[in-house]
């Protein structure tokens, strides 16, 4: 099947849809991006994604091009363009095309807009996450903005490929005092031996994971006690489970950090609950 792509007010085949060579996106890095899961051809918490497009624009300074009513249009015609039933719905939005000049462009300069949409295997990601996936570690090396959701991603391009190429699925960005800060695309869980449920506290240091988000009601529901706070690789390794969060994964057990089996080395049972119980509390629209 052909797929689509929105770019600019437009709907042009994928394989044909282009941004100017001065787009601020693809010169500077200048823009920001979101990516929403879509299930049974839903978008799954539009509105909190929505709240985080509007706040990374709004750190950035870039004017939201249109009203929210009409880009829930955009990306509601996008996922029916593509087909998508499972999947993910990616956002991305600069700063517009302008002669090539690091301070902003001039007033009036049209934010660049960009939506594809695409499915997921979902049996495929349910057996990985049946599997358990393994999680490197790496220094942490990104701005002390990483709340803003920008497109300027070297160090978690580098990081996740550095992950890759020792067999692992993710990288955990770890501080100078060895402890964990989030994943390279996704936020750090893990489990206590006393069943606490543990995870860094929000700050410019994080980005707030909607999936986090709407975790914390989750483990509210199912009478687990959070402990906001920063763990470090050792406790990790010493967890009853772990588990990283993100709108594409959702629950995705971690079951190796940095070669040690966690637990068992098999998928622990309450990130397994988590996972099956998720959508019971995302809102879909
Ligand atoms: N990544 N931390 C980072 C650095 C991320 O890139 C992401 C999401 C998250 C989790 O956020 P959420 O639960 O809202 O998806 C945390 C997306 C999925 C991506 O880059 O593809």
């Amino acid at each position: 099947m052909s797929r689509t792509a929105y770019v600019n007010g437009r709907y042009v085949p994928h394989r044909d849809a282009c941004v100017h060579v001065e787009d601020r996106g693809y010169q500077f890095a200048d823009g920001v991006y979101e990516v929403c899961e879509i299930r049974g051809g839903r978008l799954v918490d539009e509105r909190r994604h929505m709240q985080r497009l509007l706040r990374s624009l709004g750190e950035l300074r870039i004017a939201m091009p249109m009203t929210l009513e009409a880009f829930g249009l955009v990306l509601r015609e996008t996922v029916r363009r593509n087909r998508v039933r499972d999947g993910i719905v990616y956002v991305q939005m600069t700063r517009g095309v302008a002669r090539r000049d690091h301070a902003f462009p001039p007033a009036g300069t049209r934010p660049g807009v960009v939506v594809t949409a695409r499915n997921h295997d979902l049996a495929a990601a349910e057996r990985v996450a049946s599997e358990g996936i393994a999680v490197i570690t790496v220094p942490e090396n990104r701005w002390p903005r990483v709340d803003i959701k920008s497109v300027s991603l070297l160090p978690n391009v580098l990081a996740k490929q550095a992950a890759r190429d020792q067999g692992a699925k993710e990288a955990w960005f770890v501080d100078a005092d060895d402890t964990v800060i989030e994943g390279s695309s996704s936020n750090a869980w893990i489990i206590t031996a006393d069943r606490k449920v543990v995870t860094r506290p929000v700050s410019n240091a994080i980005l707030r994971g909607i999936t986090r988000t709407v975790l914390l009601e989750v483990l509210a529901d199912h009478g687990l006690e959070l402990d906001e706070r920063a763990f470090t690789v050792s406790e990790a390794y010493a967890a009853r489970e772990a588990f990283v969060t993100s709108a594409s994964q959702i629950v995705m057990p971690v079951v190796c950090i940095n070669d040690r089996p966690i637990g068992n080395g098999m998928p622990g049972l309450v990130s397994s609950d988590l996972r099956r119980d998720f959508h019971r509390f995302a809102e879909v629209g």
